[in-house]
């Protein structure tokens, strides 16, 4: 085909533009379909492994192109209609389209590659732990940008794929659906408030985004405003209406973040109306639970990774001292306290370490527990002596070196390494099991804690083999 100088364009060089037919063999890790074209790696939005469409070729990314899919020309058995109207839109889910069960085994062959790549590791990963029942209504918590639009309507969802434009909803399936059934009505009063809002601050301080927690074993609820300034008139108005409309909303705070940044909680938090923290049960313990506290969305799924860990430890261990690195509020070492260990936990929040000392209190463990408030490279390397397990449950960012070096200076019989990043958790595997590691994996387990995301959580028992 000629260019618009008259060269003839070679149809195997790959250029913007160019329409080209292929086959998707796997998913990348925000769920966009991959192909290979001559030696080009093509991503493809909305296309699912197996299926083949036309597409356009768009801008080179590094080693790879990103395209637009026009036509579908070979469906996958396992394309379904997506449980939610916004799906197409929306960019909270990835995988809607896509069968439960194709979900699960591409994570189980995803979590098994990613080892062979990074980790050069052989280990095949066991079945992934899934919640049939709870695919979706299975998130306790969301954090919505809020806009109010130049005609005055508010707009309130999640942003479109890869832009800041919020995708208006009244309804998220995913979330549990106690707090679902209040998005509608909190709208529609957030909008006649006439208060201003803008998630970005690009055109006016105000609301930013509408908070909400659920206790899943306490139906409990918190509504949390958060706002760039603290001088908004008639919240605590909106807050009483709130907590007499609805028995089960326990508090409605406000939360300042005047800072443009990514971060969307800043530190500060008010009460506007009854209780600033909600209860949960985990595990059979009693939590209290903060606007700002990290907790994880899907309780029950959290809750058998917490068995899964215990139990393992409690078969190879019975009583002994454990350290559990990362801890947050003690959502994984309370429960390991209250099985019998003695237990240290360092975190670098010193909100949460003041909340997990605070949980440790209420349910009697506060004897057995002790926990650190700094970064974990600080302290892990005084606190691995005597040591009879580690329990390790880093950010996406996995362990950095000081962090490995002082594991393999003094590496525990037993480590738990629990991840939401696969290739991190690989990286670091790598070093803890390879050839100038002391490690074997006992298990590989994956998890599926979000359905309908490519996300994927996994738990690595190690055993150590040497020191
Ligand atoms: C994935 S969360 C896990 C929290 C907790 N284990 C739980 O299940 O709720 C990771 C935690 O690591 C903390 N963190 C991040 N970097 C840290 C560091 N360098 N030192 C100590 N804690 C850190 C974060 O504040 C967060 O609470």
């Amino acid at each position: 085909m000629p260019d618009c100088d008259g060269h003839e364009q070679d149809p195997q060089v790959p250029r913007p533009g160019l329409k080209i037919d292929l086959e998707a063999i796997d998913l990348d890790r925000e769920g966009r379909g991959l192909a290979r074209w001559n030696s080009w790696v093509v991503v493809v939005p909305d296309l699912l492994p197996g299926e083949r469409a036309r597409v356009q070729l768009q801008q080179r990314q590094k080693a790879q192109w990103l395209s637009r899919r026009l036509e579908l020309q070979d469906i996958s058995p396992e394309r379904r209609a997506s449980p939610c109207i916004l799906a197409k839109d929306c960019g909270g889910c990835t995988l809607q389209h896509w069968q439960d069960e194709a979900q699960t085994s591409w994570k189980r062959r995803s979590l098994e590659q990613i080892l062979q790549r990074v980790g050069a590791l052989a280990h095949e990963p066991g079945a992934v732990l899934e919640d049939h029942d709870r695919c979706l209504g299975y998130r306790n918590r969301a954090l919505i940008p809020l806009r109010r639009e130049a005609d005055g309507r508010l707009r309130m969802g999640y942003f479109r794929r890869g832009s800041h434009r919020i995708v208006n909803l009244n309804h998220c399936p995913v979330l549990d659906s106690r707090l679902d059934i209040l998005l509608e009505p909190l709208k529609r009063d957030l909008e006649q408030s006439k208060l201003p809002a803008d998630h970005d601050l690009q055109g006016r301080d105000g609301l930013r985004h509408l908070g909400l927690r659920v206790g899943h074993h306490t139906g409990e609820v918190l509504i949390s405003l958060i706002s760039s300034r603290d001088d908004l008139p008639g919240l605590q108005s909106l807050a009483s209406r709130w907590l007499n409309r609805w028995p089960n909303v326990r508090g409605v705070t406000l939360n300042l973040q005047p800072k443009r940044s990514n971060l969307i909680l800043g530190t500060e938090t008010r009460i506007l109306g009854g209780n600033p923290c909600i209860e949960e049960r985990f595990c059979g313990l009693s939590l209290s639970l903060s606007t700002t506290t990290f907790f994880q969305v899907n309780t029950p799924q959290a809750e058998r990774i917490v068995s899964l860990i215990r139990d393992w430890l409690t078969d190879e261990l019975e009583t002994g001292c454990l350290v559990d690195a990362y801890c947050g509020i003690g959502t994984i070492s309370l429960p390991l306290a209250a099985a019998g260990f003695d237990l240290v936990g360092v975190e670098q929040n010193p909100d949460s370490i003041d909340q997990a000392r605070h949980n440790a209190l209420r349910n009697g463990l506060d004897d057995r527990c002790r926990f650190i408030a700094g970064d974990v490279a600080d302290h892990l390397g005084q606190e691995l002596s005597g040591c009879d397990a580690l329990v390790l449950d880093p950010p996406r960012r996995g362990l950095v070196d000081r962090v490995i070096d002082a594991i393999l200076g003094c590496p525990p019989p037993l480590l738990a390494y629990l991840s939401c990043d696969a290739a991190t958790q690989a990286r670091d595997l790598r070093r803890l099991v390879g050839s100038s590691g002391c490690y074997r994996i006992e298990r590989l387990q994956p998890i599926d804690f979000f359905p309908q995301t490519s996300h994927l959580e996994s738990l690595a028992l190690l055993k150590r083999v040497n020191s």
